[in-house]
């Protein structure tokens, strides 16, 4: 007699292994779940759950943390309104650091902290602590299934005495609304609306066009057709301490084209000799636009893009800028040096606020 074991045998034994072949030539079982679900604890009441006075306790512990979270954003609000922004303190191992930001993070710290830990002692001392299983459902749950989570979660909202417990009810709703203004009010530090200041550059009627890397004024012979200069208006300095809000606005591309190749009309009488002058800042969100191709005279905005046509008014051929380039009406002064003949007619970049 044979003393081999059948396949099941073999599994009990080891339930990780897939059974050996039988002598039959059966396909071996294979189990992929083989170890008992041990099931939950069994669920061991809280103090909370059978002496009220330590329910009690835990309720002012809640209420405690979301007033002071309260009292932190209210702190917030007081700290961004009277603390100077010019004002230092010095926290040790920090060092020297600003006294508004320093209080505006403490109590932003705080107000959150607070809500987060009042939460997080609320549900482990009064809410429901009997551990629950729910299995996966297969994907759009089935209509019983979803009555079945709508009863669930009003047993939820039962189990966290939500409704019993006035006191926590109210100061978490007072932290809750009270904790987004602190956002609100830092909106105060956008600063005013531009108005018309990106209306005017630092470009008039006289001003010579000055290369941006020399800072040499130019004459029409050093823009050669195919290639891309940029231009500085004369006077504008890189040590000015008003520099770089001058050049955001003023960045200049000068191009020379056949004039035979100029479509616009307008284009073609802001030019001088064919040398078209046009703002560098994108009419999209601003990047500066730097790549030329000679053979279409279309430049491109690095950023997202956005093709202008040089030979057609900066007209926009690709993406997503929504205006031509601003021109600059340029020519020559007495002594041949090119100039521009007036500000730009229109806001140069975005601008949104001030295109009708
Ligand atoms: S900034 Fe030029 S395409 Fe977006």
């Amino acid at each position: 007699m044979s003393s081999e074991t059948g396949p099941h045998e073999n599994v009990s034994d080891d339930k990780n292994l897939p059974s050996a072949q039988d002598a039959s030539g059966a396909e071996p079982e294979v189990h992929t779940n083989p170890f008992a679900d041990p099931g939950l604890a069994p669920h061991d009441p809280r103090i909370q759950d059978i002496d009220e006075r330590a329910a009690k306790r835990s309720e002012r512990t809640v209420a405690m943390l979301f007033t002071v979270s309260m009292l932190a954003t209210l702190g917030f609000i007081v700290a961004y309104a009277v603390i100077p922004v010019d004002e230092y303190v010095y926290i040790f191992p920090i060092g020297r650091i600003s006294a508004v930001n320093f209080a505006l993070g403490m109590t932003l710290g705080v107000a959150l902290f607070c809500i987060g830990a009042a939460a997080v002692h609320w549900s482990r001392t009064l809410m429901s602590g009997a551990e629950i299983v729910q299995d996966r459902y297969p994907i759009g749950a089935a209509d019983e299934d979803k009555a079945g989570a709508l009863a669930a979660f009003g047993e939820g909202v039962r189990d966290s005495q939500f409704g019993r417990r006035k006191l926590i009810r109210t100061t978490m709703f007072g932290a809750l609304a009270l904790v987004p203004l602190s956002g609100v009010v830092l909106l105060g530090s956008l600063g005013p609306a531009p108005g018309t200041k990106l209306r005017h550059t630092a470009w008039a009627r006289g001003k010579r066009l000055v290369n941006e890397n020399t800072h040499e004024a130019l004459r029409p012979e050093d823009i050669t057709i195919g290639s891309l200069s940029f231009a500085l208006p004369e006077g504008l300095e890189h040590d000015d301490h008003s520099f770089q809000k001058e050049i955001a606005k003023a960045a200049l591309m000068l191009v020379r084209l056949e004039p035979e190749d100029i479509k616009d009309q307008q284009e073609l009488e802001w030019s001088y000799q064919g040398i078209v002058a046009y703002s560098k800042i994108c009419t999209h969100v601003g990047c500066p636009v730097s790549l030329y191709e000679q053979q279409t005279h279309h430049v491109l905005c690095p950023c997202h893009q956005s093709t202008f046509d040089l030979a057609d008014g900066a007209r926009v051929i690709f993406g997503p800028a929504g205006h031509p380039l601003p021109q600059l009406r340029i020519g020559v002064d007495d002594e041949g040096y090119l100039m521009a003949l007036d500000d730009f007619a229109e806001p140069v970049g975005p601008s949104f606020w001030e295109r009708g």
